[in-house]
C-alpha cells in the first residue's frame, strides 16, 4: 500500500451541489450530468425517436392492428441503424410500447388488436443509438372519438406542456411534478403515482425515478447535464391500476377508466430546459 497517485479534482460545480446537498435538497451525482460529447451523441437518438413518432403518426389508420405499428417501428428504426430499447428489454416482446384505451401503459402490439373508431391510443417508442438511449411518446386517435375521450387527450398534452414549463435549471423536479397534478386534478382526473418517468442517455433508465404527484420544490434538484422524461399517465377516474397476469406487463386502470400519456425526452441546460424528443 502507499499513498496512490489518483488525483481527485474539486470544481465549482462539486461544491454548489455539496451546498444544496447540506442544506437538505437532493442533488444528482456527477454520473447524471452529460457531458457535452454525450450530449450530441444522445441528441442523435432522440431525433431518430421523434422521426419514429413521426413516421408512425404518418401511417396510423383505423383498421390496422397494433403489430404493424410495432412493424412500422422496427423497420424505420433499423434501417435507420437504430435498435427499438424495448425489444426483449426485461423480456418485452416487441418493438414498442402500444396503450390502449384502459390501457395505463406497457401495452403489447398484438395481431388481433385493431384500431377503431372512437380509439384512443399511446404509442411509445424508445431509441438506442450507437448505444445512446431516447424515449417520447404520442397520444393517436382515431376517427371521431366521445367528447369524454377528447378532453382527456387534450388535457394530457396540457398536462406536460406546463409540466415542461414549469422545470428550470436550479428548479426542482417536484415543480413539474405540481404543474401536472394540478392541471389534472382540475379537470378532475388523477395522476397515477407508482409508475413514473426516468433518467435516461447512457441507459434506457437512470435515476432519478420521477414522480408527477410530489410537492413543488421537493425531489431533485434541476441540474444542467440532466436527461429525463416527462411522462405523466393520466386517468379518468381511480389512479389505481394492475398489471395482466397472463403477460406481466400491461397495466390496465383498475376501473376501466380511460388513460392516457404524453412523454418528453429532456435535457436541463444553463438557459432552460430542451426537448430532445417528443
Ligand atoms: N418507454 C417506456 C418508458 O417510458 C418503456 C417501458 S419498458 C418496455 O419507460 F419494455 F415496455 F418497453
Ligand atoms: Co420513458
Amino acid at each position: 500500500m502507499g499513498l496512490g497517485k489518483e488525483v481527485i479534482t474539486v470544481d465549482k460545480l462539486d461544491i454548489g451541489l455539496w451546498t444544496l446537498a447540506a442544506r437538505g435538497h437532493i442533488v444528482p451525482s456527477r454520473s447524471l450530468l452529460k457531458t457535452p460529447r454525450q450530449i450530441a451523441a444522445i441528441k442523435k437518438s432522440a431525433a431518430l425517436n421523434t422521426a419514429v413518432l413521426d413516421h408512425v403518426a404518418a401511417h396510423i389508420h383505423e383498421g390496422m392492428s397494433t403489430a404493424e405499428i410495432d412493424r412500422l417501428v422496427y423497420d424505420f428504426t433499423t434501417e435507420h441503424g437504430g435498435i427499438p430499447a424495448p425489444l426483449n428489454y426485461e423480456g418485452f416482446p416487441k418493438s414498442v410500447c402500444t396503450s390502449l384505451n384502459n390501457v395505463v401503459c406497457h401495452g403489447i402490439p398484438s395481431e388481433h388488436e385493431f384500431l377503431t373508431e372512437g380509439d384512443i391510443l399511446n404509442v411509445d417508442v424508445s431509441t438506442i443509438l450507437d448505444g445512446y438511449y431516447s424515449d417520447a411518446s404520442r397520444m393517436f386517435t382515431i376517427g371521431d372519438i366521445s367528447p369524454e375521450a377528447a378532453r382527456l387527450v387534450r388535457v394530457t398534452q396540457e398536462c406536460v406542456d406546463l409540466g415542461l414549463k414549469a422545470a428550470k435549471p436550479w428548479g426542482h423536479l417536484g415543480d413539474i411534478a405540481h404543474a401536472i397534478n394540478t392541471h389534472a386534478r382540475k379537470h378532475g382526473y388523477s395522476v397515477v403515482e407508482d409508475i413514473g418517468g426516468h433518467g435516461i442517455g447512457l441507459e434506457f433508465h437512470e435515476e432519478p425515478f420521477v414522480s408527477y404527484v410530489t410537492p413543488k420544490g421537493s425531489e431533485m434538484v434541476l441540474v444542467p447535464g440532466m436527461m429525463f422524461t416527462i411522462e405523466p399517465m393520466v386517468n379518468e377516474g381511480s389512479p389505481d391500476f394492475f398489471v395482466d397476469e397472463d403477460d406481466d406487463w400491461t397495466v390496465y386502470t383498475i376501473d376501466d377508466g380511460l388513460s392516457a400519456q404524453v412523454e418528453y425526452m429532456v435535457l436541463v441546460t444553463e438557459s432552460g430546459v430542451e426537448v430532445l424528443s417528443r
